[in-house]
């Protein structure tokens, strides 16, 4: 089937999430939709992530007949995804969240920290996922705010300088790094966007701190729905469209700094 794959973010995030799905699925169209007017979802509660979360599916499928949903951000997913998979029965739908399990299973210390927004960190999903682990590590949970937003601008204007100083402060608030006993071995990054932050987090945290993000465990999902639904494309190659409800060009610069492919021009979308 060759109607695109739909991928969402508040911004430029899940681009992060889009590079590990075009590495695994090679052949697919994409449509990515950086929602960047109505951004940072972190910090604006529940209601504004919903509407804009549902305005977004509605606009995937009547504009561009996607045939599944990659929601490339926790805040969205931990938000919504429930409610557009009862409103979307028929559209296969793929939600990312913290990797608290992995993290648990890989740590040897059992001291876990882990970094997203207050949006995600405050859901009930993610409490009640942290709560389900309780028994197997100590999560070490610090809400970012302002984070995503800093990695965002430091591409409209290629300056770092705020990101790292948050960063620091909040890696420093979480308590020591490293692989003694009683040290955070393990960072898990709650947030599409602090995957383009991490050379900076790994500087912070040391090399002995193993750093696990979302975007492969993602395009394994969303390669194995479509396998099951006999919807994956045949012939390629992939083309990957970006629209954005903010600057085009921010996101073109952004696509060209981290990805490692060709897209098509970044086109606005005035919802
Ligand atoms: N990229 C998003 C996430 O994974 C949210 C960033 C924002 O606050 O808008 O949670």
């Amino acid at each position: 089937m060759n109607s695109p794959i739909g991928v969402f973010d508040s911004g430029i995030g899940g681009l992060s999430v889009l590079q590990a799905l075009q590495a695994a699925l090679p052949l697919e169209h994409f449509v990515y939709l950086d929602d960047s007017a109505y951004a940072p979802y972190g910090e604006r509660g529940d209601g504004h992530v919903v509407q804009r979360s549902r305005a977004i599916t509605a606009y995937l499928r009547q504009t561009h007949g996607i045939k599944a949903l990659v929601i490339a951000c926790n805040t969205a997913t931990m938000a919504a995804v429930a409610l557009l998979r009862a409103e979307h029965p028929d559209l296969p739908i793929v939600g990312v969240e913290p990797g608290l399990k992995p993290a648990a299973a890989a740590s040897q210390t059992k001291r876990v920290g882990v970094i997203g927004t207050r949006g995600t960190v405050t859901s009930a999903k993610f409490n009640a996922l942290r709560l389900s682990l309780q028994d197997q590590a100590e999560f070490i949970v610090q809400p970012c705010d302002g984070l995503a937003d800093a990695i965002s601008r430091s591409v409209a204007t290629d300056d770092d300088t705020k990101t790292i100083a948050l960063c620091a402060d909040y890696i420093s608030a979480m308590g020591p790094f490293g692989s003694n006993p009683g040290e955070i071995d393990t960072l898990v990054l709650g947030c599409t966007h602090y995957v383009f932050a991490q050379a900076h987090l790994e500087r912070l945290v040391g090399p002995q701190v193993r750093i696990l993000s979302t975007g492969e465990p993602v395009a394994r999902r969303t390669r194995h729905l479509l396998e099951a639904s006999s919807a994956l494309a045949t012939e390629g190659p992939g083309r990957v469209q970006l629209v954005t409800t903010g600057e085009p060009a921010v996101l073109q610069a952004a696509a060209r700094r981290w990805l490692g492919f060709a897209t098509e021009d970044a086109v606005r979308w005035s919802a």
